[in-house]
């Protein structure tokens, strides 16, 4: 009786440890499952939104390879267009965990900034893409096209810097912040 007491009490404190682990460390709040995977989702179509319009200059015009890169550029930006409007209705409905009270006043109005900058680019830019392939987008001009190469450019860098302040917190602050917006894991018990 007494060693099934004891039992029981010492799985329910490993239980805790592990969910104390589990949680990283000061970072507790996460966002939650559907912003998480559609960060995931948006980032891994936004990645080969470059290596499409980047690599298709790379093959003669009328080549098989150059035809099917535009075809699944032109695909996959106008998913990511369905999905960047999902988000943000969600975004709107669903406010991001706190920042960590310990973050410098700039950090946060940086970090503010360039999210706001990467919702703004995943609507805009499939946006001007589409303008760019239709009758009326031409109708209008050349614009449409002119700003999507070029905001092609600004996109990446932020993109870069987004990604190279994530691997910042992870590894040079250590502070959790990356787990975040990590799937978790549910520890076996
Ligand atoms: C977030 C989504 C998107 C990103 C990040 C993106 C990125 C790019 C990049 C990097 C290029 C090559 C730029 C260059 O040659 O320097 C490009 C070109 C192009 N994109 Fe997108 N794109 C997106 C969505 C779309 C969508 C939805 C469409 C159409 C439905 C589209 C249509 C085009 C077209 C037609 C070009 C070639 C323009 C030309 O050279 O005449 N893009 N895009
Ligand atoms: C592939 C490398 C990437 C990594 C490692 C990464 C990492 C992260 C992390 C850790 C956060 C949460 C920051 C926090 O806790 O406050 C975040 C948020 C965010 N990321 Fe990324 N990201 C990547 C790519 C991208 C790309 C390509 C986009 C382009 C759309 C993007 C757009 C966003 C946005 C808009 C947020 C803010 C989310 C919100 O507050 O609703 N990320 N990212």
């Amino acid at each position: 009786m007494f060693a099934k007491i004891h039992d029981a009490r010492l799985r329910l404190r490993r239980r805790a440890d592990l969910h104390q682990q589990s949680k990283g460390t000061m970072n507790s709040e996460r966002y939650d499952k559907a912003a998480i995977w559609l960060h995931w989702v948006v980032a891994a179509m936004v990645l080969a939104q470059f290596a499409t319009g980047w690599l298709w200059g790379f093959f003669e015009r009328g080549s098989e390879p150059r035809f099917y890169l535009f075809r699944i550029h032109i695909v996959i930006g106008t998913i990511i267009l369905v999905a960047a409007v999902l988000r943000t209705g969600w975004r709107l409905t669903h406010p991001a965990p706190p920042l960590p009270a310990e973050m410098r006043p700039a950090h946060v109005v940086l970090a503010r900034l360039t999210h706001g900058l990467l919702y703004l680019a995943i609507l805009v830019q499939p946006v001007l893409g589409l303008l760019t392939i239709t009758a009326f987008g031409k109708s209008i001009g050349r614009w449409p096209r002119d700003l999507h190469l070029s905001l092609s450019y600004i996109i990446a860098l932020i993109v870069a810097v987004h990604v190279a302040a994530a691997f910042w917190h992870q590894y040079l602050r250590k502070d959790g912040l990356l787990l975040r917006m990590v799937p978790r894991r549910v520890p076996r018990t």
